[in-house]
């Protein structure tokens, strides 16, 4: 089975390539902007692309006798159009599906990709699933929740000021993930040659946390304290425009937008909590990931 993965080097995509690498029924085509960390996928037998997936021609050129591709939307936050710039790839990647005659597409999506608006760049998903389900492919949208890994960002504000801000209330809970366990789950849906026509697989992890509780645990085993700040939406948008953060006002907006869609409710899964997908608890992704983080920027 020839798979094409793009994104292979980010956070989710790389952790595909290591659980599909040593399959001996695949064969892998690995797409990325600069494919740094590709080397080692390429001696054992990958095939490395490098280009943009905003230009047309590049996946038109890559994904020629490709059975299943693996699509996801790279975030991009200082673009003017956050929709735009989904809307971009995906007509790309759709001519590529089209020219290519490629039977299967696994789409890296988002929880909350049933809802049309009010959702940030989560509208992005939601288009790039209702335009993939009308083509005549088996398609399988996997939607993440909220990933833990979000929480990396804010490695140094933690250090330094013992505090992550989000424009969030510290009382919203919502479901949150470790990219490792997303990527487990991806594979699986990739390997699996017996789902046919059009499939959601919604993925919900830890459910039950507000973002104080999540503060509360980071401070527990990192062992200073740790409080979680709710920015009104301007204090949020002046912050993250600003030159060390670097987002464009319009995706500031829509950053802020989805964090309010989680706050009231608006987003969250579409089908009940279950419990089927293995999750990372919290405190280990602290212990495992965010402390080294942390001593990193040190
Ligand atoms: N964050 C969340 O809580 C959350 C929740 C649900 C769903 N999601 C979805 O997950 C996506 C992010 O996934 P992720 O965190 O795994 O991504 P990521 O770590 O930011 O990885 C981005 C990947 O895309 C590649 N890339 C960037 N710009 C490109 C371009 N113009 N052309 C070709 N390749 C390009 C990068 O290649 P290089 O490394 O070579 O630059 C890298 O492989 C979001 O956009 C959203 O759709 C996110």
């Amino acid at each position: 089975m020839k798979i094409a993965i793009s994104g292979a080097t980010g956070q989710v995509g790389s952790k595909i390539v290591s659980q599909l690498i040593d399959e001996d029924s695949c064969e892998l085509v690995l797409l990325s902007r600069r494919g740094v960390g590709l080397e080692e996928a390429e001696r054992k037998g990958a095939t490395v692309y490098t280009g943009d997936v905003k230009e047309p021609a590049f996946l038109r050129e890559v994904l020629a006798g490709v059975d299943t591709f693996y699509l996801m939307f790279p975030p991009q936050n200082k673009v003017d159009d956050v929709i735009g710039h989904y809307q971009i790839i995906l007509d790309n990647a759709i001519a590529a599906i089209k020219k290519h005659h490629i039977p299967r597409v696994v789409l890296q999506s988002s929880y909350g990709s049933h809802l049309s608006s009010g959702t940030g760049p989560v509208v992005g998903t939601y288009l790039a699933e209702k335009a993939l389900r009308t083509l005549d492919i088996d398609f399988t949208a996997v939607r993440p929740s909220y990933f833990m890994e979000n929480f990396l960002w804010f490695a140094d504000s933690i250090r330094e000021n013992g505090a992550v801000f989000l424009p969030i209330s510290g009382e919203a809970s919502t479901c949150f993930m470790a990219t490792q366990d997303i990527a487990k789950a991806a594979a699986e849906v990739i390997l699996d040659t017996q789902w046919h026509g059009n499939q959601i697989k919604e993925l919900h992890g830890h459910c039950d946390l507000t973002f104080d509780q999540i503060a509360q645990i980071i401070e527990k085993e990192l062992n200073f304290p740790v409080k979680h700040v709710d920015l009104s939406d301007e204090e949020a948008i002046s912050a993250f425009v600003a030159p060390e953060v670097g987002f464009s006002r319009p995706y500031a907006k829509a950053f802020v937008e989805v964090h309010r869609a989680i706050e009231n409710q608006w987003l969250r899964p579409e089908f009940p909590h279950s419990q089927e997908t293995e999750t990372m608890a919290f405190d280990r992704f602290v212990r495992d990931f965010l402390r080294p983080a942390i001593a990193d920027t040190k």
